[in-house]
């Protein structure tokens, strides 16, 4: 049931405001400005003796699991990345008692990162699971975790599961960090920025006509290109994946450091970029790199707080804390990438080639 609407993307993309209340309901606890994850089985002394964390995860969940890794190291300051699950379990990797490993997903059916998560518990390393579908694959095989309550997600393209992953990892990563070394202080303005989330969610869905807008016109481009630093390059990862996905349109991400060392040869009138601008410590590094596509007369689209001068166009969302910026600025990238498909009238739901979850390797 679409509930009237015309694709289970555009319900599940409409539902995020009450999905992400759902995620944080009866979990804050105000009076020691953190959260309470019942299922994590890790205790505070175990807590503190985590030295590494490795989060493993495919496609989407992967890039949320990116976004998780800067939150747990912003909060938590415990060295923290994310590696595709595909990748980890090729590589022979080596296990670390000290390290915390998570795998992410949204089915909890993902061949990759069950058999990444059997081979890790083989192996005595301690696996928490931050999955969507309870009861599944990955969930059962986890020795604890969390569940993203993003309720459940038809389309092939995820959308609601990724907000809500990432703010489950804003969560854990409170969680942590106020176990370790996270003050009171900093505890309360992540909890009110995480309060600030459903309102600020509902002001962006609302954007839509001007975002269709914005669509309509990016629809006849070729290629795309996606920047973003630090906080913002996943984001940019997870914008240009869904564009490919639903749109067929070629896009490709970079950190926006990394545009002088290669990709800005590629940068011509004809290759729009979508740049990834929040107003945080980098603002003006970012602004720089919206100068040099300028330079070089290429069409930039910015999510960004503030209209962008450099910019054709600029989507303004709304600010909350900067580390909790980036849950925010992929909501109008997949707007824009819904309405780009459509304008191009791809079937949404079921974009060629692809399927809900890859349960085979
Ligand atoms: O169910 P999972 O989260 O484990 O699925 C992982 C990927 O297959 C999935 O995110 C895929 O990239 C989606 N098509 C993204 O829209």
């Amino acid at each position: 049931d679409m509930g009237g609407h015309d694709t289970y993307m555009h319900k599940e993309m409409s539902e995020q405001a009450e999905a992400v209340d759902r995620v944080l309901r009866g979990r804050i606890d105000d009076r020691f400005s953190t959260v309470h994850l019942g299922g994590l089985n890790l205790d505070a002394r175990e807590a503190r003796g985590v030295r590494r964390i490795k989060i493993l995860g495919c496609g989407t969940s992967y890039h949320a699991g990116m976004i998780g890794a800067g939150l747990i190291e912003e909060l938590a300051r415990i060295p923290a990345d994310a590696e595709p699950a595909s990748e980890f379990r090729y590589r022979n990797p080596v296990v670390d008692p000290d390290t915390l490993y998570i795998a992410v997903s949204q089915s909890g059916e993902t061949y990759d990162v069950l058999a990444a998560v059997q081979e890790l518990k083989r192996k005595g390393a301690r696996v928490l699971g931050v999955v969507n579908v309870v009861g599944s694959a990955i969930a059962r095989e986890a020795d604890g975790g969390t569940y993203v309550h993003a309720g459940p997600e038809v389309c092939v393209v995820s959308t609601k599961c990724f907000t809500n992953t990432v703010v489950a990892f804003a969560l854990l990563a409170l969680h942590l960090g106020r176990i370790r070394d996270l003050s009171v202080a900093d505890g309360k303005r992540i909890i009110e920025g995480l309060r600030k989330l459903p309102g600020q969610i509902e002001e962006i869905l609302a954007m839509e006509p001007e975002i269709e807008k914005l669509a309509q016109e990016y629809a006849g481009a070729q290629s795309m290109m996606f920047i973003g630093r630090v906080r913002g390059y996943p984001v940019a990862l997870e914008a240009s994946l869904k564009l490919k996905e639903i749109s067929y349109i070629h896009a490709e991400a970079y950190p926006a450091s990394e545009l002088k060392h290669g990709p800005l040869a590629l940068i011509e009138p004809a290759l729009p970029t979508v740049a990834i601008v929040p107003n945080d410590d980098l603002l003006e590094k970012n602004r720089a790199a919206l100068e040099e596509i300028k330079a070089r007369s290429g069409r930039i689209l910015a999510v960004a707080h503030q209209h962008q001068e450099k910019a054709d166009h600029t989507i303004v969302v709304p600010k909350n804390e900067d580390e909790l910026d980036p849950i925010l600025m992929g909501i109008p990238l997949q707007l824009f990438a819904y309405h780009t498909a459509l304008a191009m009238g791809r079937d949404i739901d079921k974009p060629r080639n692809l399927a809900k979850s890859v349960t085979v390797e």
